[in-house]
């Protein structure tokens, strides 16, 4: 674009009549869209724009509505005027790094469209409690009392603390209470802040599953831990095997270990807290998804067997939604000190979000959202397991007790990762079993995720599996990344 451009192109570019303009007022608008255009490159450096008195009488507006918004934009260094001559577009947006593809490029958008999600990682997105949650924020924001629209306590506001530590109590078996409980933003959070502690007690090795989420061993690793992947079979973590480590902590997930599936059994889970008194460590334990356990009710936390050695973090993001961002940390009341020591600028979910959850566990309206979720996901879990059984009977399937997904294993030889890139490329997601495991391994299995499945979607999806499956793989197909 330069001074070519017609005015009349002035006038759609800018666009202002938009209500979605940087301001209310007209000459806002106008100062917001040509900014916009600016930094997206619509408009390039050197270009003249329309004399003032040429692009009012293009927009219908008056000549003082775009004097302001030149002057505004001059003053931010986007324009310069000189006088006798053209005011000119003065900036330009930094060039994409050699080699990126800058904007969104033709390929990314080109991506077959996603028909049939079977990733694992989320719950059922259409199930949302939109209503329920839209109340429960709108009575906060009007019952707030005016100094909980204050700073921010860095773990939490009291309020949620307390209604977190009844409901971990009552529902979960753990020993908790508004001084052990921060509100976080999820599991996530509540590892890098633990990790961060335990750096500063001295812990600096810390092992993890393997398979497990890198997510996790990430943010570990982010909080300046090393860590030491440990084998999982299908009792779970093979505790005996963190003596070969110098980890003095773990991160475990007892309830349903992500992705296998497996219960950590009780002698493990025995085995586990043992080790940690043995080594003067901690067991951290990830209370992920264990609310949907579908063939007894949902074991206790491990947090409860031995509160002073073991960490406990969960969040909302598989039972409501990963977009909420709010999930709670329990620690040993001996490291409460070092926690908040280690985390000085940790922030935090926004306080009428920590409100809003509390309104709507106290209300009743978790348990309830929880209760229905539950039934739905067992049926739909059941019939997986009856599709995958009957169109795929050289699958196995296993780790179907709790959670969200299961693992498909599938017979030697099978290439899961074309299978996958070929399935992206039909539009279904799904993930290999050795995304999720520090090196290859020859047992081959797919990890399928049904939360955000639609019922009516499993026999289709299965049946494009069973195709993927039986046809070989075409060069260059694109996958999908898979979640979590
Ligand atoms: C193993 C595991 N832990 C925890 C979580 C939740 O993490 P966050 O609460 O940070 O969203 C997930 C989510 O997918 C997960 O797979």
């Amino acid at each position: 674009m330069a001074d070519s451009q017609t005015n009349s192109a002035w006038a759609t570019l800018l666009d202002v009549g938009r209500p979605a303009g940087g301001g209310r007022r007209l000459h806002d608008r106008l100062a917001h869209a040509l900014r916009t255009a600016i930094r997206d490159g619509r408009v390039t450096e050197g270009a003249a724009v329309p004399p003032s008195r040429v692009l009012a009488e293009e927009l219908g507006c008056s000549r003082w509505v775009v004097t302001e918004a030149y002057g505004q934009l001059t003053a931010e260094g986007y324009l310069s005027a000189r006088v006798g001559s053209a005011t000119r577009v003065s900036w330009a947006p930094d060039p994409p790094p050699r080699g990126s593809r800058g904007r969104p490029s033709r390929t990314a958008s080109a991506r077959p469209p996603v028909r049939y999600d079977l990733a694992p990682g989320l719950p059922d997105l259409r199930a949302f409690p939109r209503r329920r949650w839209a109340e429960a924020v709108r009575s906060v924001t009007g019952s707030a009392v005016h100094y909980d629209l204050g700073l921010p306590d860095p773990a939490g506001h009291a309020a949620p603390r307390e209604t977190v530590a009844q409901y971990l109590r009552r529902s979960r078996g753990a020993d908790a209470s508004s001084e052990s409980v921060s509100v976080c933003s999820g599991v996530t959070d509540g590892l890098v802040r633990t990790c961060r502690a335990l750096r500063a007690e001295g812990i600096g090795d810390l092992a993890v599953e393997d398979p497990g989420w890198g997510r996790l061993r990430d943010a570990a690793t982010s909080a300046g831990l090393r860590v030491h992947p440990v084998p999982v079979d299908r009792d779970g973590l093979c505790v005996d095997d963190l003596a070969r480590t110098p980890a003095r902590a773990v991160v475990v997930g007892p309830a349903h270990q992500f992705p296998t599936g497996a219960v950590l059994s009780p002698a493990r889970r025995a085995g586990l807290v043992h080790w940690a008194r043995e080594v003067s460590g901690f067991v951290v334990e990830d209370d992920y998804d264990s609310e949907f356990r579908y063939d007894r009710h949902p074991v206790a936390v491990m947090q409860g067997m031995d509160p002073a050695r073991v960490f406990l973090l969960g969040s909302v993001s598989k039972t409501l939604s990963p977009a909420l961002g709010l999930g709670w940390l329990v620690a040993p009341p001996a490291m409460a000190p070092a926690l908040r020591a280690a985390n000085p600028v940790a922030a935090a979910p926004p306080v009428l979000d920590q409100l809003a959850l509390a309104t709507f566990i106290d209300r009743g309206w978790y348990d309830a959202h929880l209760r229905a979720a539950r039934r739905r996901f067992r049926t739909r879990r059941d019939l997986l397991v009856a599709t995958l059984g009957a169109r795929l009977p050289h699958g196995r399937v296993a780790g179907t007790e709790a959670g969200l997904h299961l693992l498909l294993y599938l017979p030697d030889g099978t290439d899961t990762r074309a299978a996958v890139r070929s399935a992206a490329a039909a539009g279904l997601r799904l993930a290999d079993l050795d995304d999720y495991r520090t090196a290859p391994s020859a047992r081959r299995a797919l990890v399928l995720g049904y939360g955000n499945m639609g019922d009516t979607d499993i026999l289709p999806a299965v049946d494009l599996l069973r195709r993927v499956l039986r046809t070989p793989p075409r060069p260059h197909e694109g996958a999908h990344p898979a979640a979590p």
